[in-house]
């Protein structure tokens, strides 16, 4: 299935990333002017004699609406996947019904029984399961390789190795991959890379631009920012991207709805103010968490004591709004955050306009998700110990968000 997209704008000049985010990608309505998105709720599209949707004989001609039925695109979506090639600096974008089903697409579109996929031995849980426990019963190979070692990578790599998977900053670490570096070595082997960007946004990072193939997120967090909508999307080359379209964007069933499409884009608009305020007020709670007596470790990219500090500066425009930390007493102080937080709630996942806490043992992921051999474990351990308090923080007053933490930090 082709699927023709709609006008898009042209621009004269190439505009900045924060004009980019409000205006990149977006088109006034033809119709009314309106600037806003339209919300376009429909499920189909008619064809309409006269307007060239049936060929010559008067058969309709599936290639020739832009839009035909929500399952592949919609007018909303297709704006929004615009507005996100624009931000990341892409040819072409696909939307999809979660950060999940984005990743799955890409798999199940370059991956086929007797291939090999690298993928982070630490990432976000889901795809991270996904991949080690799913794709091998389709007959597709799968190595977990720390990418921040490329030795490693270099000696995962096999004849029929077809695709990297990287995440940075990874989720639960915040460890950092060398784009750049990687996407060289990927290039030399003929190996796509695709880059799970969802923590760094496009506002500190735009993997594209440091060589990388394929751009992953899950919208679900900071791009959409104020956690009331599901969605995810892959950006690239447009030849990859109608590859991913028209094999898991249509055969999938996991389009994104017109209605959460319209959200995202409703956060899109202040993802840059956003980011900026949350990744500063990030920094003042990392530099307050390391000089706490009761913290034995901070990691976060903008500290000069992360370990890959230099790369983050490198790498990441701002050092973005996601920490984690260890303490001594972790269940103690996880029980005061839950219990007796007044700002943070304590919950799952991440990005949204609210702070959020959660505890992160390492013996529970490890029985859950990753396995690790002994180098992998001695360095999930170097960033995470026994476990970790991982805050994601937003717009709340840094002040009572430090008040917080300083209250369950008083064990
Ligand atoms: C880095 C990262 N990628 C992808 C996802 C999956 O996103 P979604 O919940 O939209 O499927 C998550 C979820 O936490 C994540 O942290």
């Amino acid at each position: 299935m082709t699927i023709r997209p709609p006008v898009e704008p042209q621009l004269a000049r190439r505009h900045r990333a924060a004009t980019l985010a409000l205006n990149g990608g977006l088109a006034h309505d033809p119709v009314t002017n309106a600037i806003a998105p339209n919300i376009s709720m429909s499920v189909n599209n008619a064809f309409t004699p006269g307007d060239g949707s049936f060929s010559a004989d008067g058969v309709p001609d599936l290639t020739a609406l832009p839009f035909l039925y929500a399952g592949w695109t919609n007018p909303t979506v297709r704006q929004l996947e615009l507005r996100i090639a624009a931000l990341e600096g892409a040819d072409d974008a696909l939307a999809t019904a979660s950060g999940t089903a984005a990743a799955t697409a890409v798999f199940f579109t370059f991956l086929k029984a007797g291939d090999h996929l690298i993928v982070s031995d630490v990432c976000y849980a889901g795809v991270h399961e996904l991949a080690c426990k799913l794709l091998p019963d389709y007959g597709i190979e799968v190595s977990t390789v720390n990418l921040s070692r490329l030795d490693d990578v270099v000696a995962a790599i096999r004849p029929n190795t077809r695709l990297i998977h990287a995440e940075t900053p990874c989720n639960p670490l915040l460890r950092l991959t060398d784009l750049a570096a990687l996407a060289e070595l990927s290039k030399t082997h003929g190996i796509l890379l695709a880059v799970d960007s969802t923590f760094a946004t496009p506002v500190a990072t735009c993997p594209l631009a440091h060589g990388a193939d394929l751009v992953i997120h899950s919208l679900t967090k900071f791009i959409n920012g104020h956690g009331d909508a599901l969605g995810g999307c892959v950006a690239g080359r447009k030849d990859l991207v109608e590859r991913i379209r028209s094999r898991a964007g249509v055969y999938f069933g996991a389009a994104l709805s017109a209605q959460n499409a319209w959200l995202i884009m409703r956060g899109i608009d202040t993802l840059f103010p956003r980011m900026q305020a949350m990744s500063a007020s990030a920094g003042k709670i990392a530099a307050f968490l390391q000089a706490h007596p009761a913290v034995s470790s901070v990691v976060y990219p903008g500290l000069p004591s992360h370990p890959q500090h230099d790369l983050a500066q490198r790498q990441m425009r701002v050092p973005g709004a996601m920490i984690i930390f260890q303490v001594r007493q972790l269940d103690a102080v996880a029980h005061r955050m839950a219990h007796e937080s007044e700002v943070f709630d304590y919950a799952f996942s991440i990005g949204h306009q609210r702070s959020l806490v959660v505890l992160l043992k390492t013996q529970d992921l490890l029985r859950s998700t990753f396995a690790l051999d002994p180098a992998q474990l001695a360095d999930y351990r170097r960033y995470a110990g026994e476990g970790v308090l991982r805050l994601s923080i937003g717009l709340e007053d840094t002040q009572d968000l430090i008040d917080d933490l300083d209250h369950a930090l008083r064990t």
